[in-house]
């Protein structure tokens, strides 16, 4: 009974389609772009991206599967269950490295290698970046962009309200700067968040102790966490620590970034997503400058898309892969977003002031990488630093935490 009214409606709306003549033309196939870019600068970047996708895919439709929640804390966890049950998005974000290791070893992403070659790709990225997305001898994922992550964001007028008016030379002098603030009355001379922004901040003063060699060293096996540099470098991480806001472990970065902007803090350590954000917000007057002491060391981190074992829309989500490698859409994307092209043929013309500088530093600067943000670590790695920073933004025992650092290292670092 049941079949016999389901046939009796198609065939109804068979005639009816054929029947007007002018419904011939499919509905839009719609792509699932899974990524954590749901508000301000990220999502301005994301948006810029989609109407491109628009322009460049006609008969496809994005569809939004953003996760909320920065470096995707949130969204990475929303991902494995949903490849747990077999219910990828079309293709997701993911940071070029190690992290996009894990997602190739667990065999959740498709060869792409074929792309590079049809759409030119090798020609126009740079080789180091090549490298990091080839694992035996293919390519998994196309990248957007580069973003820096150690750069400290200013609010000028907080300075100047402590007579701070130039860039502190090194850590101690960034160190008597935030006494300084604080002894102006700046409730939080340093804008702290949760635990990755904390990781994000222990890296930067790591680069300043052990040196880029030595700090790119500790995500490979060659330098080892429990030797005196590390100390160092956690005892300082815990001075910087005491200038921040106390409610740390429950802002996530666009909440700490708030404070900046407020006038209640006057730096925050970040990745150049800010950059587009503090615009975004209509506080474009910030200052920036890279963390004191890392020199000309450039930390780098790139967001890369993939085609995920399973997709439904494969023919949709090569369009939206091929827009967002293009020179064209790395250009809208990246203004609009704060980092720059991952491609290099991208001209530098549109870009902020921060943008240019940041595009000449990449040509010339000492590259490492990020355990934050997954170009250094693994997604289990950055779990488990992060743990272990949570545990000790409440009770600070720096042995303690020196001591699961190593013990992470140990127990992840890739062979
Ligand atoms: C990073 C990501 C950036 C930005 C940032 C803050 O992991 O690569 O594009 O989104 O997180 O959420």
């Amino acid at each position: 009974m049941r079949m016999v009214a389901v046939i009796a409606a198609a065939a109804l709306l068979t005639a009816s389609a054929c029947g007007s003549g002018k419904n011939d033309t499919p509905p839009p196939a719609t792509v699932e772009v899974f990524t954590w870019w749901a508000e301000g600068g990220e999502k301005a970047g994301l948006d810029a991206l989609v109407a491109r996708f628009d322009a460049d895919c006609p008969g496809q439709r994005f569809e939004n599967g953003a996760v909320a929640g920065g470096a995707g804390v949130n969204a990475k966890q929303e991902l494995t269950r949903r490849m747990a049950r077999h219910d990828p998005p079309d293709t997701f974000q993911a940071h070029a490295g190690a992290e996009l290791l894990d997602y190739i070893d667990a065999g959740q992403v498709e060869d792409l290698t074929a792309y590079y070659e049809s759409w030119g790709l090798r020609d126009v990225l740079p080789a180091g970046l090549i490298d990091d997305l080839t694992v035996r001898g293919k390519i998994y994922s196309v990248p957007a962009n580069i973003h820096r992550a150690n750069v400290v964001w200013t609010n000028p007028a907080v300075l100047a309200g402590a007579g701070i008016t130039t860039p502190p030379k090194d850590l101690p002098a960034f160190i008597d700067n935030l006494a300084k603030l604080k002894a102006a009355g700046v409730e939080a001379p340093l804008a702290l968040g949760r635990d990755w922004t904390q990781l994000m901040l222990l890296e930067a003063v790591l680069i300043t102790d052990l040196g880029p060699d030595n700090f790119a060293g500790l995500f490979t096996g060659r330098t080892d966490w429990r030797g005196a540099p590390v100390t160092k470098a956690v005892n300082d991480f815990t001075t910087l620590l005491g200038y921040g806001n106390l409610d740390r472990d429950t802002l996530d970065w666009p909440q700490a970034e708030r404070l900046l902007i407020d006038g209640k803090a006057g730096y925050q350590l970040m990745g150049d997503w800010a950059a587009a954000d503090l615009e975004a917000k209509n506080f474009p007057g910030y200052g920036w400058f890279t963390f004191p002491g890392n020199g000309n060391t450039f930390q780098w981190l790139a967001d890369s898309f993939t085609l995920s074992t399973g997709a439904s829309n494969i023919t949709g989500t090569e369009c939206w892969l091929k827009t967002v490698s293009s020179a064209t859409g790395q250009q809208l994307f990246n203004e609009a977003k704060g980092s720059i092209p991952a491609r290099v043929d991208v001209p530098s013309s549109g870009f902020s002031p921060y943008q240019q500088s940041a595009m000449t530093d990449w040509k010339s600067a000492t590259q490492v990488p990020s355990c934050a943000h997954g170009s250094g670590c693994s997604q289990a790695w950055q779990s488990a630093v992060n743990a272990a920073l949570r545990s000790y933004s409440t009770s600070p025992d720096p042995a303690t935490l020196q001591a699961a650092l190593a013990q992470a290292a140990t127990q992840f670092v890739r062979p």
